[in-house]
């Protein structure tokens, strides 16, 4: 009786702690949070700032004295404190419109596959300080292949490949568990600096990491589009100092992201090399699903069909696909608790 009360005023939380992004998933709710992993930081007095949206607009633009950081690298805690700190804000900042005093939630969290112990420890610990009565981590694929309601806990081959901000996490997932994976630390973070890279070679133009994300976001593809698309830029020349615009073509920024995109789609070919043979020609029939802010690089799906032959879709949402994923094993934690991975305090 007592854990039916507690279950009804408790809002319990799927989080998706991302390298580029934080969201989160409030039981009975939804999504509630969605905000960039970003926090401004006033070096003279170690006061933060801002989080999430306003600390993103702050990249680039910051005087020396305020530092803007993103506290996780590569899909994990980078700066534990500041991760902290974090979610700590997102956390409250659901709790600050609920009337009750709800009691303190559990968590169900997604991790990279090939997180270390001490790498997962400083995830709990983030989430205990936030609030958190337990914790329960999911590796990150599989909480996409949940969102995406792929037939994961039966014995057939799904394919999942996330690509975030800081990691590109390939896997294949039959009967609850992952059968082979690569987690590279290429993504979309890594996407943004090619361009950067490209305007600075090309144009002696200097671009800031915002600019250079929203270029991709609008010009970047990954396969040839059906109409030749133009945009100024805006940066500064790198001789005289002073700003300086040039316009770019989807052609010029699609070989800038060439090597990178690659780079990913070669270890898709090697995760598929190392499947067994009677998932791969399950895979080959139910194609490989994309997630992550990444699939939304236009003609990606199109690119991985010609290089794999292997049917390739983008699912509805990929942004979200993670969140919603922690969401839904929240909802029925006992009978999806094969899924889960141990805490460093089991
Ligand atoms: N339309 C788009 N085209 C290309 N890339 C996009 C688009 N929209 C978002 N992205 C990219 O997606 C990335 C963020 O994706 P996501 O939120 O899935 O990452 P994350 O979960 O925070 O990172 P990680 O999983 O690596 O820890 C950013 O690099 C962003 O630039
Ligand atoms: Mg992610």
């Amino acid at each position: 009786m007592f854990k039916n009360i507690f279950g009804k005023f408790s809002h319990d939380l799927g989080v998706d702690l991302g390298t580029a992004n934080t969201l989160i998933y409030v039981q009975g709710k939804g999504i509630v949070i969605n905000e960039p992993s970003v926090v401004a930081i006033n070096t003279r007095n170690d006061q933060i700032l801002a989080i999430g949206d306003e600390a993103k607009k702050m990249i680039g633009k910051n005087p020396a004295h305020i530092s803007v950081v993103r506290p996780l690298v590569d899909g994990i805690v980078s700066d534990f404190e500041v991760t902290e700190k974090m979610l700590k804000y997102f956390v409250d900042k659901i709790h600050k419109d609920s009337w009750l005093s709800t009691p303190r939630p559990r968590m169900v969290i997604g991790v990279p596959q090939d997180i270390t112990e001490v790498e997962r420890k400083a995830v709990e610990d983030a989430a205990l300080s936030a609030g958190a009565r337990k914790i329960y981590l999911v590796e990150e694929p599989i909480a996409a292949a949940i969102g995406a309601r792929l037939p994961i806990t039966e014995a057939v081959g799904n394919m999942v490949v996330d690509i975030g901000g800081g990691t590109t996490e390939i896997a294949v997932i039959s009967l609850s568990g992952v059968v082979s994976s690569k987690s590279l630390k290429t993504a979309g973070i890594e996407l943004d600096w090619d361009i950067i890279n490209y305007a600075r070679e090309k144009y002696n133009l200097f671009l800031g990491e915002n600019s250079a994300e929203n270029v991709k976001k609008i010009l970047g593809s990954a396969y040839s589009m059906p109409e030749k698309m133009v945009m100024e830029i805006r940066g500064r020349d790198l001789y005289s100092g002073l700003p300086r615009s040039v316009k770019i073509t989807d052609e010029e920024i699609r070989y800038a992201l060439a090597k990178t995109i690659n780079i990913i789609i070669d270890n898709i070919k090697s995760v598929v090399e190392t499947t067994p043979p009677d998932l791969i020609s399950e895979i080959y029939e139910r194609g490989i699903i994309l997630c992550g802010g990444g699939a939304l690089l236009k003609g990606l799906d199109k690119l991985i069909f010609q290089e794999t032959k292997i049917p390739t879709k983008v699912i509805d949402d990929p942004l979200t696909a993670i969140a919603r994923g922690t969401g839904i094993i929240l909802e029925d934690l006992e009978g999806l608790k094969d899924l889960l991975i141990p805490t460093t305090n089991e």
